[in-house]
This record gives C-alpha cells, sequence and structure tokens, in this order.
C-alpha cells in the first residue's frame, strides 16, 4: 500500500490489519541464542546504517531469536537485560509483527506470545515498505511499571530505554547482514488498536528489519 492511501486511511482512522495465511501459532518457542557470532563491535559500528529496502524473504527463527535477544533479552542472573532502563523498570515491551501474527516478546522464556492473530505489519507504519518486509518491531511503554520514576520524567525515560533497545537492533542487523530503520513516523492509536494495548501502555516507536533488497 502507497504511504499516500496509508496516510489517508490513518486519517479516517481505517489503517487496518490484514488477515494471516493459515493459522498463527499462540506461541512460538525461539532456539538457543548463539551468543559467539557476529561481528566485532567496531565494525558493526563502522556499518550501522538505515536502509528503507527490504527483501520479502522470512527472517528465520535462529536469527529472529538472536535478534529479539540482543534488542532486549535477558543476559544475566537476576534477569538483567541487554538495554538499560531507568531504575531498571524494564518498561518496554518489545511487539514482534510477523506476516504470521503480532506476537508479545517474553524476554524471560525467550518465546513470543500470540497477541493477534493478524498480519499487522502494514499498520506499524506510513511508510509502503513496513509492509512487506518480514518483521516490524514495536517498542511500547508500560506506564505501570514506571511508578518509581516522576511523572514529568516518564516519557523521556522510556523513550531512551527504546533507543537503546533500537541501536541494539541496529547493532545486530550491522553484524548479520540485515538491513533496518527506527521509525516514529507511525499512527500510534492504530498500533494500540491493532494490538490491543491498555491505556496504560504507550507505543512509542517501531523499527523494520529484513534482508536489504538484492
Ligand atoms: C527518533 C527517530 C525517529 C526516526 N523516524 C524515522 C521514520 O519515521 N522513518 C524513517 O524512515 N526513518 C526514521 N528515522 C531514521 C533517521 O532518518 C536516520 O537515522 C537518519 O536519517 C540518519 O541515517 P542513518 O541512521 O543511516 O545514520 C528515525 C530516527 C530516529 C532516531
Amino acid at each position: 500500500m502507497s504511504t499516500l492511501t496509508k496516510v489517508a486511511l490513518g486519517v479516517m482512522g481505517q489503517l487496518r490489519p490484514r488477515p494471516v495465511k493459515g493459522g498463527a501459532a499462540a506461541a512460538i518457542k525461539l532456539p538457543a541464542v548463539n551468543k559467539r557470532g557476529g561481528l566485532p563491535l567496531m565494525q558493526a559500528l563502522a556499518k550501522r546504517r538505515s536502509s528503507r529496502e527490504f527483501a520479502r524473504r522470512p527472517l528465520p527463527l535462529p536469527a529472529l531469536s538472536g535478534l529479539l535477544w540482543a534488542a532486549f533479552g535477558v543476559n544475566r542472573r537476576g534477569g538483567g537485560r541487554t538495554a538499560p532502563s531507568a531504575i531498571n523498570a524494564q518498561e518496554i515491551d518489545v511487539y514482534v509483527a510477523l506476516p504470521t501474527g503480532a506476537y508479545f516478546y517474553d524476554a524471560k522464556a525467550q518465546r513470543l506470545r500470540l497477541v493477534a492473530a493478524k498480519d499487522l505489519r502494514r499498520v506499524t507504519g506510513y511508510q509502503d515498505f513496513v509492509d512487506e518486509a518480514p518483521l516490524d518491531l514495536v517498542y511500547v511503554a508500560d506506564h505501570r511499571r514506571m511508578r518509581m520514576v516522576p511523572v514529568a520524567q516518564r516519557e523521556s525515560y522510556s523513550s531512551a530505554a527504546a533507543g537503546a533497545i533500537a541501536q541494539n537492533v541496529y547493532l545486530f542487523a550491522a553484524s548479520n547482514g540485515l538491513a533496518t530503520v527506527i521509525r516514529a513516523w507511525i499512527d500510534r492509536s492504530a498500533i494500540a488498536d491493532a494490538l490491543g494495548l491498555s491505556h496504560d501502555q504507550q507505543v512509542v516507536l517501531s523499527q523494520t528489519v529484513g534482508y536489504p533488497k538484492a
């Protein structure tokens, strides 16, 4: 769908998900993460960039598992994560829009839990490439976990936390031959509706990931 059509549908509140082909799995167990692969950090930083052209090729599960772990996985005893958060509130949830359904990333169990049996990719942004790229992530701040953060700081802290996650994804992508772009030009209420979010949950950013277009 073109960007223009999406903007028009967005104005009318009509930017809607597509049905999935076949059934959506209720849960997806992600395979063990390979923590040894990838480029050295300085080489990954040298390759980091935003891309807006994606192949349709799906991401294999091991790549998806590694990507999500790099994004905001549990990386130590006690539940610490790969990205920081103010007072360790861990307020950002990562939602995963795949052609086969929309999922919540359960970092502790390293698995995906179905939240909507729909293809939500087109709802995750106004730009046309989000519809066909194999993966759109959505970063959602859960304000219920930020009760210890002063109200005036909650948005900026959760934006910083989502930004750290996004950069992890950029570095994983650079390190693994993937393309990605973080996006703020999104219809937050359409995404919240499609994911069935509560009033305490705030859509912060979205990020597309896939193989670069040949
Ligand atoms: C908060 C934020 C929001 C952004 N929103 C969008 C967006 O909606 N769409 C897009 O294509 N790029 C978006 N970008 C990506 C920037 O355009 C990109 O990072 C910038 O042009 C620099 O390019 P580089 O990432 O390749 O260095 C965003 C970046 C940030 C940090």
